[in-house]
């Protein structure tokens, strides 16, 4: 399973993302809505990589417009960055999910699908040739630094980006969803917390 087939090379954004349209790389995009392939500014200086979208972005075509989707716009806002700085993308362009009555239930891509959808992502930083990369969470982590990376050992500080997504500096942080997932009240705080200040560790090394 790989998108390559469907990756034109050269390609800049808007014919990415228009190719994405007809990618059968792997089994995700048959019960997806559509794919969802990026937002935000194809010259911008951080690239920030998600995971996949979830079941909003998948109605609407939008990465991060669902509830991670505005948590992560509050921890930017506190951390200074600017929308206008940013391109948003996922390490998986199609929603993967199971079915529990009308209810879809985000379920977690597995090393297959990461790998088969990676072609987009390198085809994306190749154009957008960020100069800082945000991985957020563990599967955008490993879908550039191999399936070895561990965030919970490795998170907040600026490491290097190997080739083919590099060499370029990559931080690796929480995932918005991680941080909504942890019990509210003071724990939350504290994991919002830590992603404002990784987000602000990723800012400094670009400004
Ligand atoms: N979570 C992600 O990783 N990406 C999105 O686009 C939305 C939620
Ligand atoms: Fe293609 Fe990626 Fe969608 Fe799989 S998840 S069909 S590789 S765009």
């Amino acid at each position: 399973m790989s998108a390559e087939t469907w990756v034109p090379a050269g390609a800049g954004i808007g014919e990415l993302r228009r190719a994405a349209t007809e990618c059968r790389g792997c089994e995700l995009w048959e019960p997806a809505t559509q794919v969802v392939f990026s937002a935000g500014n194809p010259r911008g200086p951080v690239m920030l990589v998600g995971e996949q979208p979830g079941d909003q972005e998948d109605r609407r075509g939008i990465p991060f417009v669902g509830p991670a989707g505005q948590l992560l716009q509050r921890a930017l806002a506190e951390a200074g960055i600017t929308v206008a700085d940013l391109y948003v993308t996922n390490a998986v362009k199609h929603f993967r999910f199971t079915e529990q009555g009308k209810r879809r239930i985000h379920a977690t891509p597995q090393a297959t699908h990461i790998r088969a959808c990676r072609p987009w992502l390198e085809a994306e930083v190749a154009e957008v040739d960020p100069r800082m990369v945000v991985a957020l969470g563990a599967t955008a982590a490993k879908a550039m630094l191999g399936p070895a990376f561990r965030i919970t050992q490795q998170r907040g500080t600026v490491l290097e980006l190997p080739p083919p997504f590099g060499p370029r500096p990559v931080l690796a942080t929480l995932h918005p969803s991680a941080v909504l997932r942890t019990q509210a009240g003071p724990e939350q705080a504290e994991a919002f917390a830590g992603l404002v200040a990784d987000l602000r560790t990723a800012a400094a090394a670009v400004a």
